[in-house]
């Protein structure tokens, strides 16, 4: 997995390149983050050298955008020391150098905290107060231990010991990614059907709707196979390997050859049902002032075809894209097409289906259950397909 450790300026600093060390040992990939105080404990060199990477501190470094890709990389942020200071920092939103910006930015992955103080400054009410404030949050912490301090007095405030942050790491890894070790398959985008060598009958899908099922999936720990038609999208997460089709026929051949070794499919591709019954291999050329026939036959229906496949431990999930009648025609393609669940959207609301950023759907159950969405983002809408069709 990909950890980044967040370091801010305590004397147990002097532990995170153990901690970073430990992490790498246990197989992780590590990135660190760190304030300017905490270089006062720990240097550079040392952290780059046990992380293999280059330390993030500047805020402005890169364009002042490295916090955001930092955000997309990691799967967990780890703050180890985690001073009074940035505790509070976070608690009250504040974001003015590289680490608190990061805190801000890394939403839907698992933080944990390692705060580590003196044990006045522990039990100060305002330090108990924004605890509670990121707990409420998720945010995660793991100690502080009782014994010896740095300021040479004893209580609790010692930062918890590498070994125990570890564990702590690799439980809430477990828990954050409920489908780890299931493979799922996403169809996304449009096909494109030759009519010659410079035309073709395509449609106006953009892949956003697809792609993010398969992040969403991904996100959650499934491996994902993402069967996509033409599109200028790009998927940068690494459990997501991403096949480019063309025509309904080559995404037919990818999906049926994927789906034997699935947990699960989600077809949201905008399937041609029609092709040209030939192409062309060259351009046609404009006949007289006759119009033109084509014929067109059927295309394989992939998601039909899956249907016919599945087997009782698999899950299917289909979409429907309607303009009228949407929740009867939906709920035929979900009893024709055998499927577990049919995510519906219409072209009738505002903001949903082709190329917009957003999405409005009704989840058909084949139990009979029925779950409507507001007009959400695709990556939300996404989330909340995935967690319905999982649990
Ligand atoms: O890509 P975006 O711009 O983000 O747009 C998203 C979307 C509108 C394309 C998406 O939300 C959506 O509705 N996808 C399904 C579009 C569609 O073709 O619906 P349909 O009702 O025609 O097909 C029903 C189901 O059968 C779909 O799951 C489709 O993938 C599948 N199908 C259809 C025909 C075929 N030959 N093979 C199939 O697998």
């Amino acid at each position: 997995m990909h950890i980044v450790v967040g370091i801010t300026g305590g004397i147990a600093a002097y532990k995170a390149p153990e901690l970073v060390r430990q992490l790498v040992k246990a197989g992780h990939t590590v990135r660190c983050a760190a304030t300017e105080h905490a270089l006062q404990f720990v240097t550079r060199v040392t952290l780059e050298t046990v992380s293999g990477a280059p330390l993030y501190s500047d805020l402005f470094a890169s364009g002042g955008t490295e916090h955001i890709s930092l955000k997309d990389w990691g799967d967990m942020l780890v703050v180890a020391p985690a001073t009074a200071n940035i505790i509070g920092k976070v608690a009250s939103g504040i974001a003015d150098d590289a680490l608190s910006t990061l805190l801000l930015a890394f939403s839907g992955k698992p933080v944990l905290m390692a705060p580590a103080m003196n044990s006045l400054m522990w039990a100060h009410p305002a330090v108990q107060r924004n605890l509670a404030t990121l707990r409420s949050w998720g945010i995660h912490t793991v100690g502080p231990a009782e014994g010896e301090l740095a300021c040479g007095t004893s209580g609790v405030g010692r930062m918890a010991e590498p070994e125990e942050i570890v564990g702590q790491v690799a439980t809430l890894l477990q828990h954050a990614e409920p489908l780890a070790g299931q493979r799922w398959l996403v169809t996304a985008g449009p096909t494109y059907e030759r009519i010659d060598s410079v035309r073709f009958i395509g449609n106006y899908s953009s892949g956003k709707m697809g792609f993010a099922l398969a992040d969403a999936l991904a996100g959650a720990g499934a491996d994902v196979e993402l069967v996509s038609g033409p599109t200028h999208l790009d998927c940068r997460h690494p459990r997501v390997h991403l096949v480019r089709v063309e025509s309904a026929r080559e995404m037919y051949a990818a999906a049926v050859e994927a789906f034997p070794a699935c947990r699960g499919a989600i077809l949201s591709a905008a399937v041609a049902d029609y092709r040209p019954e030939s192409c062309a291999d060259h351009k046609l050329k404009k006949q007289g002032d006759e119009g033109m026939t084509l014929r067109l036959v059927q295309n394989p229906d992939i998601l039909a075809t899956l249907g016919g496949m599945k087997n009782a431990g698999q899950r299917l999930v289909g979409f429907a894209l309607e303009t009228d009648h949407e929740l009867e025609n939906a709920q035929g393609k979900l009893e024709r097409k055998h499927l577990d669940y049919i995510v519906m959207n219409s072209l009738r609301d505002a903001g949903a289906g082709f190329g917009v950023d957003t999405n409005k759907v009704t989840i058909l159950g084949a139990d009979g259950s029925r779950e409507e969405s507001p007009l959400l983002s695709k990556q939300e809408i996404a989330r909340l397909i995935v967690n319905t069709v999982t649990s």
